[in-house]
């Protein structure tokens, strides 16, 4: 058995192996964010086979203020549910697990997609967009936290495996927990202790709206790689609190630099990310970030930078990359 093709329990989400493909974006939803037949193409043959343990579904806005962009997935109200259902069931009948991340855009969006100003935890320029979002008032605050809760509960009503809250790549939690966008002077801002202050809240309301065993995810932007920015030991003491709070799984990408590290493409960018906070959490951790071969999958395993593997523009562009990769370790 090689490392890859393992199963892996984490909490009540068994998979059948360390095998994900990771939230990506599509634009192919309906204009109203409703699963359109584009979408169930794209996720039926992404999911043929069921060689991937884990399908991780594109971020979805929790609430129209909160709009990323275009044609993106809502799971902003009930309306959604029913097509979605058909969607975690076509995932299952090919064989495979399947969780929705939720997601709020804060300053990572503008008016004309939201079509309102877009807010956030402080008025200071999103790095990666330049948008300057109102900031939050702490009642406004609660209302948002209510809307992650109310959209993890449709998630688990649609029938998927667990509910991946989004906090990377310059999006609305990240902007709390960074220190280039977190300038506040209330209790959600200053020290780290601080900017997850709201990451616990939305937590604590989410498994208080799925319940004990359903799997809660968090993709956790580990570093923003700029001087200022969020740090990994500031990252390791976020995921162990994390951890305390109910999150079954560490799924771990950039901050305010994205998904990419500039002039590095190594397979695996972010080990020493996945790598360090491993060392303080017991639940899985995920790595995504550069891997486009199933060697160097297996390598990252043995070598213990993380549990999960994620793989995502090479599925992404070529569909028989999980079959390949399963009959390539397989044969090992
Ligand atoms: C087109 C595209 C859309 C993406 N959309 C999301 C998203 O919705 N949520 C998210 O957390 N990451 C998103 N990502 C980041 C991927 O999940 C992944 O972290 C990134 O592509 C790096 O992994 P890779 O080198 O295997 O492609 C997206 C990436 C791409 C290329």
């Amino acid at each position: 058995m090689t490392y890859l093709l393992e199963p892996l329990q984490t909490g009540a989400l068994t998979l059948h192996n360390r095998l994900v493909m990771p939230p990506m974006a599509t634009s192919k939803a309906e204009e109203d964010g409703k699963v359109s037949p584009d979408i169930l193409n794209y996720y039926n043959e992404k999911s043929a086979g069921g060689y991937i343990g884990l399908i991780i579904i594109e971020h979805s806005f929790i609430q129209q203020a909160g709009k990323a962009s275009h044609n993106q997935l809502s799971i902003a109200d009930d309306s959604v549910i029913e097509k979605l259902t058909e969607l975690s069931a076509l995932i299952h009948r090919n064989g495979s697990k399947s969780v929705m991340q939720i997601n709020h855009a804060g300053s990572g969006t503008d008016e004309k997609i939201t079509g309102s100003v877009p807010v956030g935890a402080s008025a200071v320029a999103n790095p990666r967009k330049g948008t300057v979002p109102r900031e939050l008032d702490q009642n406004e605050l609660g209302e948002i936290v209510e809307a992650f809760a109310a959209a993890a509960a449709r998630v688990k009503a649609a029938g998927f495996d667990g509910v991946e809250i989004h906090s990377a790549h310059g999006y609305f939690l990240n902007q709390f927990l960074s220190p280039l966008t977190n300038q506040r002077r209330d209790e959600y801002g200053g020290a780290i202790q601080n900017r997850i202050r709201l990451h616990l809240e939305v937590i604590a309301a989410v498994r208080k709206a799925v319940g004990e065993e359903f799997p809660i995810l968090l993709r956790l932007g580990a570093s923003d790689y700029t001087a200022g920015g969020t740090t990994i030991e500031e990252s390791q003491f976020a995921a162990q609190q994390f951890e305390r709070a109910g999150v079954s799984l560490i799924d771990i990408s950039g901050g305010f630099n994205g998904f990419s590290i500039p002039g590095n493409s190594s397979q695996g960018y972010f080990a020493p990310l996945t790598e360090a906070i491993k060392k303080v959490v017991t639940v899985p951790v995920l790595l995504t970030g550069g891997i486009t071969e199933p060697l160097a999958a297996e390598q990252l395993l043995a070598e213990g930078k993380a549990d999960l593997i994620g793989v995502a523009r090479a599925i992404f562009n070529d569909s028989t990359w999980a079959s390949r990769a399963v009959k390539l370790l397989s044969e090992k």
